[in-house]
């Protein structure tokens, strides 16, 4: 499963890469605002501490705006995956740059079906957003089940499903168990899969013990 991280904050996506854990980073306009950084010198930034793939969103809603936009987006770097709309528009924008080669994440997935046409669009990855369909008391990850099954029957979709606004560590683990390709996570919740209170325990008393032999390796 790779692991890209949601977020527009440079510092985080810094700490994170230093792991080595991680895969890509995707941003969208709400995180980009609240950065606080101009948008296009910030994805270049992003571009240079990251290999993998970096989504960075169209900001018009129409065909003709959105795929100029995409293409200043793409000009930035090879690894930049272009993120638009579910909508005819962006879908639309979605298979002319596929066609071309240039990744594109389409973004805003909340049903099967709206999967379904994004593979046929030939995208790189489809979001479907499980955190905020659970908001609506609609079961995410049972969506993200659905659309594995559904890109498994055809060889043909090499679409990725990048399970998107994930708000728990079980969004993550459940849809690992699933066979999601991605996920992309707030910083916090990646985080939170280093921790178990049995491993803190159990590194106390290991380091508890080790101080009583007098011994050292260095
Ligand atoms: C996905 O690419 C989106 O940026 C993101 O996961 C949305 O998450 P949210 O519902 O927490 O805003």
């Amino acid at each position: 499963m790779k692991f890209f991280i949601d977020t527009a904050d440079l510092d985080e996506i810094k700490d994170l890469a230093s792991t080595g854990l991680l895969d890509g980073v995707t941003t969208n306009p709400s995180l980009i605002a609240k950065s606080g950084r101009e948008f296009i010198p910030l994805i270049k930034e992003i571009c240079k501490v990251v290999s993998g793939p970096v989504s960075a969103e169209v900001a018009a809603t129409d065909y003709a705006t959105m795929r100029k936009e995409a293409d200043v987006l793409r000009k930035i770097a090879d690894h930049v995956a272009i993120k638009v709309p579910m909508t005819p528009d962006g879908l639309k924008v979605c298979k002319e740059l596929s066609d071309d080669g240039t990744m594109v994440n389409v973004t805003l997935c909340f049903s099967a079906a709206q999967a379904i046409l994004a593979a046929k669009a030939g995208a790189t990855f489809i979001s479907p957003f499980v955190g905020r369909l659970d908001d609506i008391s609609s079961d995410g990850l049972q969506l993200i089940s659905d659309i594995v099954r559904i890109y498994e029957n055809y060889d043909y979709f090499d679409t990725q499903v990048l399970v998107a606004s994930i708000r728990n560590p079980l969004h993550i683990i459940d849809a690992a168990k699933m066979g999601a390709h991605v996920i992309t996570s707030p910083p916090s919740v990646i985080r939170q899969l280093y921790k178990h209170p049995l491993t803190d325990i159990g590194l106390a008393a290991f380091v508890k013990d080790w101080e009583k032999t007098g011994q050292k390796i260095l």
